[in-house]
């Protein structure tokens, strides 16, 4: 052998034992929770890791809602898990999660219609949007990753404590630990691609952790989590990656079945009560990133998106 042909091999070699490393430490959901009687509901569910975390919920027998912003694309996927699971109690309900309106109109006739809620997933999320604004003046990437769901959560409160034990799960990214410039004054504008994703996602976590404060003693609970690095269309907007991370994702990403385990995790798994507020990966709860920043920083996020979603006094159901 040259030694052109073992350095290969030794590549080769190596990128092999990796992912054979990774495919052994994918965290599985083995909990049996039985969800029949349950409401969940899942935003962004057409597609990747929400569209996979909804099939299982109907695989336990839960009413599940479809809260996608696109008619054609939503009703395939309830065509195909209802042909998947035999689960007919699987609805679509439209929410634009670039809109408070859109959201504050899904969560009304949430409110409205539905008795109970058991899970609310908060997975809708985007990535590489450039400096698009949202209808509602906000970088498009910081509305939808973070202040709608913040605002969809606030409105659906009154709800899930009616429901109790409910769970509120919220999608969030290991992208958090870039945020080390997290700046409260400017974390609503755009900078840049990769600091506004980085930041959606660190105020997931610092969103889990006060909500976790204020529905102490109820009986919900919420958490977050890094799903992995899963192939999925979220990155089909990361400009200049494109290439790369293909083929990156071809040989070492999850599936979209795979990065759905931790979110069905957070859901559904018994006992992980004591772990409210808490940040999970790989079916585990882990330490969260960002140790360092100011405990103070939950707190003031959370007045912060209060007064920018406009929630009204007679909203607030804590
Ligand atoms: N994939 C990863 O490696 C990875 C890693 C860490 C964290 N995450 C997080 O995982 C979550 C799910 O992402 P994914 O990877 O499964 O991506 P995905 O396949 O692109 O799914 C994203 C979902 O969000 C929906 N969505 C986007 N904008 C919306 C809006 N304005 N209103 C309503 N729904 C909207 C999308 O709907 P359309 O189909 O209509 O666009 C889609 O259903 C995100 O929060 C993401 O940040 C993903």
């Amino acid at each position: 052998m040259d030694w052109c042909t073992t350095i290969v091999s030794l590549i080769l070699g190596a990128l092999l034992a990796f992912k054979i490393y990774l495919r052994l430490t994918i965290g599985w959901c083995k909990s049996q929770t039985c969800l029949v009687g349950k409401t969940t509901i899942v935003t962004g569910a057409n597609t990747g890791i929400g569209f996979e975390t909804a099939l299982d919920f109907a695989k336990r027998g839960a009413r599940v809602i479809l809260a996608c912003r696109d008619q054609k694309r939503a009703d395939d996927a309830r065509k195909k898990i209802i042909r998947e699971t035999g689960n007919e109690n699987v609805v679509v309900k439209l929410v634009d999660m670039a809109s408070f309106e859109s959201v504050r109109a899904f969560a009304k006739e949430i409110n409205e219609t539905e008795d109970r809620l058991d899970v609310l997933v908060n997975n809708a999320g985007m990535l590489g949007t450039g400096d698009k604004k949202s209808s509602d003046g906000l970088p498009l990437l910081m509305q939808v990753n973070h202040f709608s769901s913040f605002l969809l959560t606030n409105l659906l409160i009154g709800l899930l404590k009616k429901s109790t034990p409910s769970r509120i799960v919220n999608v969030s990214s290991m992208a958090a630990q870039y945020a080390s410039k997290f700046d409260i004054n400017t974390f609503d504008k755009h900078i840049s691609d990769s600091t506004n994703y980085a930041n959606s996602k660190l105020c997931n976590i610092f969103f889990t952790k006060e909500l976790a404060k204020k529905l102490r003693g109820t009986g919900a609970t919420t958490y977050s989590l890094h799903p992995g690095v899963v192939q999925t269309d979220i990155f089909n907007n990361a400009r200049g990656l494109k290439t790369i991370v293909y083929f990156v994702f071809r040989l070492f990403a999850k599936t979209s079945e795979e990065g759905a385990q931790t979110t069905i995790y957070c859901s559904v798994a018994k006992g992980i009560e004591k772990f409210d507020g808490e940040h999970f990966s790989d079916c585990r709860r882990v330490e969260p990133y960002a140790t360092t920043t100011p405990s103070d920083l939950p707190q003031k996020l959370w007045q912060k998106s209060q007064q920018i979603v406009g929630l009204k006094h007679d909203e607030i159901q804590f």
